[in-house]
């Protein structure tokens, strides 16, 4: 079985695609890793993300990185993941990995933004997580205070929309709902009240 998981930054997917693959048995992949390893490799090495030489050679290398790597969660690393992102030559050579992975016999779920629409377009279930830029905001920025960085829920809901609108508008593989994808709002659900409703659409599907 082939669960795909897509939506904007931040709608709580990440956690949700984790709780659905242990509880599934199934293996996961969270392809956004994927993209900031690309990014933190060029950023270790001195280059410039936006030099798509340079890009598409971390990209065919990003396996140097590991994939546990705290520093892929650095703000920073997050920018040079969404310039490399819009590369089409990047995004060319993730997608063999990441069908690769899909296609591990234990089946699989994959978190990211183009899952369901061009990495497995044929999945068994796919799910939109999403909720409104102000919750997701919200949770960020708990989440940045948590950590102790210095922010503003301003900042925050700033840098969501600027992100949103790079994923969402961009020629290669832009977010967006697969026809086919179910929708799951988690504006008003916690995590367990999201895997609840996860859940549900899995087993019916
Ligand atoms: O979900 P994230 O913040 O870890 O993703 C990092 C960047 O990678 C983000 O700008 C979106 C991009 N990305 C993508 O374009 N396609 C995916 N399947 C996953 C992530």
């Amino acid at each position: 079985m082939i669960i795909a998981v897509d939506g904007p930054v931040a709608a709580g997917k990440g956690t949700l695609a984790r709780r659905i693959a242990a509880h599934y048995g199934l293996a996961y992949l969270d392809t956004g890793a994927l993209y900031r390893a690309v990014g933190l490799k060029i950023l270790r090495e001195g280059g410039n993300p936006s030099d798509p030489a340079v890009a598409l050679a971390a990209a065919q290398r990003v396996e140097e990185i590991a994939l546990t790597d705290p520093a892929l969660r650095d703000e920073a690393t997050g920018e040079a993941a969404s310039i490399v992102a819009a590369n089409t030559d990047v995004r060319a050579a993730l997608l063999r990995y990441q069908r690769t992975f899909a296609k591990r016999p234990e089946g699989a779920v994959l978190d990211g933004r183009d899952i369901g629409t061009v990495v497995c377009p044929d999945a068994d279930v796919k799910l939109y997580v999403t909720a409104s830029a102000e919750v997701r905001a919200e949770r960020r920025f708990a989440e940045l205070k948590g950590k102790g960085v210095e922010t503003t829920y301003a900042a925050v809901l700033a840098d969501l929309l600027a992100r949103d609108a790079r994923d969402m508008g961009r020629g290669a593989a832009p977010l967006k709902k697969a026809p086919d994808a179910h929708l799951l709002d988690t504006s008003k659900l916690d995590i367990e009240a999201a895997f609840k409703a996860a859940c549900h659409i899995i087993d019916t599907a």
